[in-house]
């Protein structure tokens, strides 16, 4: 037996939420600002990486592009709401309206669904590629045999040593072009932060340890090599010179260092 309910008190026609000038104001913004977000992660972010010396980099690069046109749509949809409630809300005079806050999103199945459901399928899309690119950037070198270089931090200077090619000790790291490097770094006093800036490699030189990381040079020049951990007084003097040379350049310069190539 059940008992009727009462009947509902009659509520006023009210619009859509989606066909709301409010709405479509903000839709409009969402997609200028979507545009000028995408237009930006596209080119401001590499410009200002520079040069990218390895394939490490390149990785670095490509994934820091994926990431920020990814995030641009959701930051857009963030500022289009703001940008339009604080033109269309703005203080001026007294309120007319009967209803000031326009028709309410709450409950609105479509639009609760479709925003979870994206930014779920946004973070799982964004998951996997970094994972794919931690392993990528991670890997151990490829088949082709890897040049070995013994990197040593201390206040403030950087050393390196090339223990296959016999007693190379230098202050300015060498390297041939397409050829896999494994660096293994240390440090003789304080913690410091190797750091090959145009080869996306930072990796901590630990006193005491030895922590390995590799990369593959692809582009023959000059670059930086720099200490990103504060250790100090001259911290900021203790930078260096990366050589990226032609594979024979690289055999002529170890045979001048006295070592055997
Ligand atoms: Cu070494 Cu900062």
């Amino acid at each position: 037996m059940s008992v009727a309910s009462p009947p509902r008190a009659e509520r006023p026609e009210t619009p859509h939420w989606w066909t709301a000038p409010d709405t479509r104001s903000v839709l409009v913004l969402w997609a200028v600002f979507t545009v000028l977000g995408v237009v930006f992660a596209l080119t401001v972010p590499r410009a200002l990486m520079g040069t990218s010396a390895s394939t490490t980099m390149t990785e670095v690069e490509r994934t820091f592009t994926v990431f920020s046109v990814a995030a641009a749509p959701v930051a857009a949809l963030v500022w289009a709401i703001a940008v339009h409630a604080l033109w269309r809300w703005r203080r001026k005079g007294d309120w007319t309206s009967e209803d000031p806050d326009g028709p309410s999103i709450r409950g609105n199945a479509w639009a609760t669904g479709s925003w979870i459901f994206g930014s779920a399928a946004l973070c799982l899309f964004l998951l996997i590629w970094g994972l794919a690119a931690l392993a990528q950037v991670d890997s151990p070198a490829a088949a082709a045999e890897p040049l070995e270089v013994d990197v040593t931090g201390q206040q403030w200077v950087w050393s390196f040593s090339y223990p296959k090619y016999g007693d190379i000790e230098t202050d300015q790291l060498y390297l041939p072009v397409n050829r896999p490097v494994v660096f293994k770094v240390t440090s003789d006093d304080v913690i410091h932060s190797f750091w090959l800036t145009q080869m996306g490699v930072k990796v901590d030189a630990n006193p005491g340890m030895t922590t390995t990381t590799q990369t593959t040079p692809d582009r023959v020049g000059t670059y930086d090599v720099r200490c990103a951990e504060l250790c100090g007084l001259l911290h900021a003097d203790m930078e260096t010179t990366v050589h990226v040379v032609p594979r024979r350049t690289f055999a002529a310069w170890v045979r001048s260092q006295g070592g055997t190539p």
